[in-house]
């Protein structure tokens, strides 16, 4: 059996933590060639200290500083790198074949196309680089011959639920639509005309998930099902009008694909990603991942509704962006990034985040060209129309 020599990006958050859960559970299969956090360098060194990468990236020389003295101080050869030059050469060195790109927001780009112009397999949990890039990206994965596999437990579901010879024409499968359910996060009943003063502590507390606090505040608003509608969009060659949204509270279902015969296909499971993460670490085999068996006597009903764009004016600013295409959708991306870190630091207002990213989404950015370069000046040039927008606030 060949083992697996892996890169792991965000190892530091929640996907690269759980990750790494289900590595250590399968020593024979998998070895880490390189670790990246951004700044915390305390739970990167206890990292490198279980398992031994021979690469460790931080985001600037002062952290480098800080984690070389406590790899040293505890006889830990890993050499430690900065920068976003080094995410991209941990993901595209000769020795690597899976990257785990775990890394949150556009910043996850540059490395996760790195890998794809190297042939890898990517393990793509960061959707914000289907979300800015999504053609060129599929594009240069699929000339270089580098696999993407979906981490998101979203797109992870539809992946095991379509068939294995899946082409990316629906209509030659029979199939219909694709579902994304969504758990409508922890506002889906709260009454709306308290929306204002929701804080970040509400708003990254998820029902059912676990996550970063980003991804926690996307749920909330739904922005995050906007951005995984996109992520859909490209994965699977789906058009926008064949992406259907269902809130299903529970966070059972995880997703489904519905078949032209009149079958609707789930995949169902406890909503930890550790599952989504050894389904695809594992294949084509089914790898333990250490999340417990589904208890359906522990289950009470499983409920559906239609999602309400008063209560979640991001879902359909997302629906906007995907279905203008171009550069939209990298508009819509980096104006949320903004908003979301302001809401978090409490510069603005819970409802102001979709203010901030319909005032984006109104800018002429026809112009800009859709090249790697492009779409990131892009990116800078929307965050900088977003800070100015949140300093008139
Ligand atoms: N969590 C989930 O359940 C879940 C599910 C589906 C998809 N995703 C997606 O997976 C990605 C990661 O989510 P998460 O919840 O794991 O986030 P997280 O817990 O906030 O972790 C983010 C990781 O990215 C690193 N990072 C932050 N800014 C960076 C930068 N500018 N450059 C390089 N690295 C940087 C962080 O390093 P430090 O912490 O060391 O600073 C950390 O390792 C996101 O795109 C998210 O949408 C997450």
């Amino acid at each position: 059996m060949t083992q697996q020599v892996l890169t792991i990006l965000g190892s530091t958050g929640s996907i690269g933590e759980s990750t790494l859960d289900v590595v250590s559970r399968h020593p024979e299969k998998f070895r880490v060639f390189a670790l990246a956090g951004h700044r915390q360098v305390d739970k990167l060194a206890a990292q490198c200290k279980q398992f031994r990468p021979e690469y460790a990236v931080v985001g600037d020389a002062g952290h480098a500083a800080e984690l070389e003295k406590k790899l040293k101080q505890e006889g830990i050869d890993t050499q430690v790198l900065y920068g976003s030059q080094a995410l991209i050469d941990v993901a595209s060195a000769d020795e690597v074949s899976g990257v785990m790109c775990a890394i949150v927001g556009a910043a996850g780009l540059p490395s996760a196309v790195a890998a794809a112009q190297k042939g890898k397999t990517i393990y793509l949990a960061n959707k914000e680089t289907l979300v800015v890039s999504g053609a060129l990206f599929m594009e240069t994965a699929c000339q270089n011959g580098a696999t993407v596999l979906p981490i998101d437990s979203e797109h992870n579901a539809i992946f095991q639920v379509l068939p294995r010879d899946y082409t990316g024409r629906l209509n030659e499968h029979g199939i219909n639509s694709i579902i994304l359910t969504a758990s409508g996060g922890p506002f889906l009943n709260t009454d709306l005309s308290t929306f204002d003063s929701i804080t970040p502590e509400q708003a990254v507390k998820h029902p059912n998930w676990s996550m970063g606090r980003k991804i926690s505040v996307d749920s909330a608003s739904m922005m995050n099902k906007g951005l995984e509608l996109i992520e859909a969009h490209w994965l699977f060659n789906c058009p926008p009008e064949k992406l259907e949204v269902v809130i299903h509270p529970q966070s059972v279902i995880h997703s489904m694909v519905r078949y032209r015969d009149g079958s609707v296909l789930a995949q169902l499971g406890n909503p930890d990603m550790r599952t989504p993460i050894a389904y695809c670490l594992g294949l084509p085999e089914r790898i333990d991942s250490g999340v417990g068996e589904l208890d359906f006597g522990a289950l009470s009903a499983l409920t559906f509704q239609k999602p309400d764009f008063d209560r979640f004016p991001c879902l359909k600013l997302a629906y906007q962006a995907m279905n203008a295409g171009g550069a939209a959708p990298c508009v819509l991306n980096a104006a949320n990034e903004v908003a979301v870190a302001a809401f978090l630091d409490k510069r603005i207002k819970f409802t102001d985040i979709a203010k901030v990213v319909a005032h984006c989404l109104a800018q002429d950015f026809s112009d800009g060209r859709h090249d790697i370069e492009g779409l990131l000046a892009q990116d800078a040039q929307t965050r900088r129309q977003a800070e100015a927008f949140i300093g008139k606030q």
